[in-house]
């Protein structure tokens, strides 16, 4: 959508995959969906460098609403949990140098069985604007699924029309079999093409195989302001091993997905945080070329995915989805890498080996944990700089 937002993948932080439809607050008081979750989330966030290293929209999802439309049919926040309704989120989240995002639901309820907008499109992107809201996530539970095609359009005319800059966050195509990519691209900054993610590897290495099996039909269409969605980070959660987590941040931003962390910042374990924090994968992520990465090879449970990047060089990352126990050797010449054939200067982007340099001739070895990443940049040197003992990086 060419509204000038998301002009690189968006970041930052929502509630849903790790906590979920929580409500009682009595008995889970560092948990359930309020202002107090989504402040202290903020403060973390801003004191511990997540802001900073471009994690900026802080996100509600679903389960913020009362049950019912107030009577002048508007929507109204769990007057518990969010006791100072959501304009005081928006001002607490703007004042810290942060954006406010919201979820809800283009059904007659949310996929959780609060009320929807359906039927009450108009009144609600009001609402949103009011509140200053500045990125919409809008969910396709029940609602009539041939209604999208011209449903979402029509939503997103009405935000655009509120004159208040807000992404639009779509999930119209996880609902359709055969997605018109052409119009969902015109019409939403992002959108999440299948599955909800859930919190295992078993979860994610699906979602990866299909963004994979997939790819000839939607890579072409992601680029500055429309992203394709493979869902949110759940690293730093229960399911995912150390290597995992890496296994998620590398192909994420092969992907050129948005990035959104859904965990608890307050008790994070530090391994996982520097994962969430690496700013030479960040940069990647969002690197401004915005063409999204390809699985370009596949062979006996390994893969090969690769992203090329504005200054010519390239984002590799070779994983190992075998469960066999001992670090794998991958060889791969320039064509399993899909790179041309050229001498690189080669970074480990997690920092495990040093940089060195390889090419034009020979194949490319790593070995690769189970279940596990080793994610490169191969930066091409100019042939005349060959003979020069330092080495240096061309752009
Ligand atoms: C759907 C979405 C999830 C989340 C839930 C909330 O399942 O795909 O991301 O928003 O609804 O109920």
């Amino acid at each position: 959508l060419d509204n000038g937002l998301a002009l690189t993948p968006p970041m930052g932080w929502l509630t849903w995959q790790r906590f979920r439809c929580i409500t009682d607050c009595q008995l889970y008081p560092n948990e359930c969906i309020s202002e107090d979750l989504i402040k202290r989330t903020a403060n973390i966030m801003l004191s511990e460098g997540y802001l900073e290293a471009g994690y900026n929209y802080v996100g509600i999802d679903d389960c913020w609403l009362e049950k019912k439309r107030d009577k002048n049919d508007r929507l109204v926040p769990d007057r518990e949990r969010f006791p100072n309704g959501m304009k005081a989120i928006g001002d607490f989240l703007h004042k810290k140098g942060f954006k406010f995002a919201l979820y809800q639901d283009y059904g007659n309820k949310t996929c959780a069985g609060y009320p929807g907008v359906l039927g009450y499109e108009e009144i609600d992107v009001e609402s949103f604007a009011d509140w200053d809201v500045d990125y919409i996530k809008l969910d396709g539970c029940n609602v009539d699924i041939s209604k999208m095609d011209t449903g979402y359009p029509y939503f997103g005319k009405l935000m655009n029309e509120s004159g208040r800059p807000m992404v639009y966050s779509c999930s119209w195509p996880a609902y359709q079999k055969e997605p018109d990519y052409a119009s969902i691209a015109k019409h939403c900054n992002l959108w999440r093409n299948w599955d909800d993610i859930q919190d295992s590897w078993s979860s994610l290495s699906t979602i990866m195989t299909w963004f994979a099996e997939n790819q000839d039909t939607i890579a072409q269409y992601a680029g500055s302001g429309k992203w394709n969605d493979p869902d949110m980070l759940i690293i730093g959660n229960y399911g995912l091993s150390i290597d995992q987590a890496k296994v998620q941040m590398a192909i994420w931003s092969i992907l050129a997905a948005p990035l959104f962390m859904s965990v608890d910042l307050a008790t994070i374990r530090p391994e996982f945080k520097e994962i969430l924090l690496n700013q030479d994968i960040i940069a990647i992520d969002q690197d401004v070329l915005g063409k999204q990465g390809l699985r370009v090879w596949n062979k006996s449970q390994c893969e090969i995915w690769r992203r090329e990047l504005f200054d010519g060089s390239y984002a590799v990352a070779f994983v190992n989805k075998r469960d066999d126990g001992t670090p794998y050797l991958i060889k791969a010449s320039f064509d399993a890498m899909s790179i041309p054939t050229n001498i690189y200067e080669v970074q480990d982007l997690y920092n495990e080996d040093e940089d060195f340099s390889f090419g034009p001739h020979g194949n490319f070895t790593t070995r690769v944990n189970p279940s596990g990443v080793k994610y490169y940049k191969f930066i091409p040197m100019k042939l005349n700089e060959l003979s020069q003992e330092k080495f240096y990086y061309v752009s």
